[in-house]
């Protein structure tokens, strides 16, 4: 199917016509039910998306395209194994990481439900060892830190997820992380920890990352340095990975070897022992609970008709936005400081995998995918950021996540944040008129000058769409539903696109660079192998690095001459 020259787009794109005209405002004075008619509650989850640009035909032509993508069937091929990663030749199989055993599914010989749940018993085994006191470390001491090193979907998650969860970890062991190869990362952890009580994890499915590697090697220095003995590694690194020769070949005894599979996409990865970060600062029924949740929101995905599916309505109200209204970005804006990560996690796993042109028969497609991510907390945002959501000159839709209940009670605290939460979609839906402006200003005393100066500044458009998803709490389980919700609202996303949301071609060119880079910035001649911009950069950082001081380009002055 050409997406772009189907029935239901073409339908879309007239209908787009009509609701130019309409406005939030007038829609929901006009109809009483529209919050009924455009909300869902699952599973201590309410999703709000009445304040969006829709109606009830909106909502079925939507459908209408999932339908004509054949989401349903997509969704059965990606449960069922198939290698619907077909530029890697891969099965997509993360929600097996949270299905319980006893159904059957093979993977190129490999029975799925057997492996994952061989997986789960050695981390819970090793997690109770540890959090339990039982895994000592060299002379003797409890592990009271537990480094993470990793970057991407090995470092994202895991770090999202123990930050979201704080107030549900057990409280003997603290979590760090590094990921950046900027050795500040690295120095700064490594600067408040004792080697006899930290227990490092390497975490990279393919091992070869130069980040995570460089990272550990550092780790690994700095703990010899003062245990000592190398067979003392034994006890203070553990490993998380697809590739077993690797792992060994940098020096961690394969028992101490957490495996997963080239079917768990880096970016889907936190279920798999990718999440052992995670199992040993909750506790190993804190990181199953929060697979609970997922496989929840999975069943929910598999089950519900479209018209009631929640990662398919949001797939769809953002496919509405970026496509035939052609806004280019997304905001998530969590009311929740425990989850001030989650947006940058929310970036890799959506912009990872729609951030994509080629269609699965290798065109150039004619439509915009993939939109770019971001946010931050609110309130903080809304000093931010918020003036541009509300009168920039386009509108951005925004994911607005709120729990009902606060983990820290304080005075009024929580009834304002919730307050704001809701102020502001209810702001961005209705806006302020030019009538309303100017009433205001007329009370404030304004003359008639100064008002038709000044109302042009203080009109806010409004019918600027924004979702609300409600939590009872945000506890591990309802954090699982509200990560696999995401994951599904990007697969239908790109199933609707016609791309493989599951390979990520676009960072290797840099990656391949960089390694070309390297020795020339180590090296003792001048280069001259790239464009005349990389050449003198690099040419800069080597002069700098052999002691010759100053910048080169063209030289203006510092001061005023004049
Ligand atoms: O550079 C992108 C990427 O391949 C991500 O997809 C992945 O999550 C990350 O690097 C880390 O990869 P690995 O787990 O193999 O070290």
């Amino acid at each position: 199917m050409d997406l772009s020259r189907s029935a239901a787009w073409s339908a879309l794109v007239s209908h787009r016509q009509e609701m130019e005209r309409l406005h939030m405002r007038e829609m929901f004075t006009s109809d009483p039910g529209r919050f009924d008619r455009f909300s869902l509650c699952w599973n201590g989850l309410l999703l709000d998306y009445s304040k969006n640009r829709i109606t009830p035909k909106t909502m079925e032509l939507l459908m209408e395209l999932a339908r004509q993508a054949k989401v349903v069937e997509a969704r059965e091929r990606m449960f069922g194994g198939e290698k619907i990663n077909f530029t890697e030749d891969r099965a997509v199989l993360h929600t097996a990481l949270r299905r319980p055993a006893g159904y059957r599914l093979e993977v190129d010989g490999v029975d799925v439900p057997s492996e994952v749940a061989s997986v789960l018993e050695q981390m819970k085994a090793f997690t109770d060892r540890v959090v339990g006191g039982e895994w000592k470390g060299y002379t003797g001491k409890r592990i009271t830190d537990v480094v993470n090193i990793g970057i991407g979907g090995s470092d994202l998650g895991p770090c999202m997820v123990t930050e979201a969860l704080r107030p549900f970890a057990h409280g003997s062991i603290a979590v760090h992380f590094v990921s950046n190869i900027d050795g500040t990362h690295v120095s700064e952890v490594l600067r408040r920890l004792d080697p006899e009580t930290t227990l490092f994890v390497i975490a990279s499915k393919t091992f070869t990352t130069q980040e995570t590697l460089t990272n550990a090697m550092t780790a690994r220095e700095w703990f010899l340095s003062r245990a000592l003995e190398p067979s003392y590694i034994a006890r203070h690194f553990v490993a998380v990975s697809t590739n077993r020769q690797k792992v060994v070949e940098f020096g961690i005894d394969p028992d101490n070897m957490f495996r997963f599979w080239d079917w768990v996409g880096g970016r889907y990865s936190l279920w798999s022992a990718i999440g052992l970060s995670i199992a040993l600062y909750l506790g190993f029924e804190g990181f199953m609970e929060l697979l609970r949740g997922a496989r929840a929101m999975d069943e929910h995905f598999q089950e519900a008709p479209l018209e009631e599916n929640i990662p398919v309505i949001l797939a769809l109200l953002g496919i509405w936005y970026a496509n035939f209204f052609e806004v280019p970005s997304h905001a998530v804006i969590p009311y929740d400081q425990y989850l001030h990560r989650l947006p940058a996690y929310l970036q890799q796993l959506d912009m990872e995998s729609n951030g994509k042109r080629i269609d699965r028969l290798g065109r150039t497609v004619e439509y915009p995918t993939g939109p770019v991510i971001w946010g931050e907390p609110g309130t903080n945002s809304q000093h931010a950021f918020f003036q541009l959501l509300h009168q920039g000159s386009g509108f951005i839709p925004a994911d607005f996540i709120v729990p009902l209940k606060t983990q820290n009670p304080r005075g009024e605290h929580h009834d304002i944040l919730v307050a704001n939460c809701f102020a502001q979609t209810e702001a961005l839906m209705r806006g302020k008129t030019a009538a309303e402006a100017g009433e205001e200003l007329r009370e404030a005393g304004a003359d008639e000058e100064r008002l038709r100066e000044l109302t042009p500044h203080k009109v806010f458009p409004g019918n600027r769409p924004t979702n609300t998803l409600l939590f009872d709490e945000i506890n591990p389980f309802h954090l699982g539903s509200l990560i696999a919700m995401y994951e599904h609202k990007v697969f239908v996303q790109g199933v609707v696109w016609q791309i493989n949301s599951f390979d990520q071609w676009g960072v290797e060119l840099g990656k391949q660079l960089a390694k070309a880079i390297l020795p020339e910035l180590q090296a003792g001649e001048e280069c001259a192998a790239h464009d005349s911009s990389t050449n003198a950069l690099i040419n800069t950082y080597r002069s700098w690095r052999e002691g010759h001081a100053g910048l080169s380009g063209r030289q203006i002055s510092f001061f005023d001459e004049a």
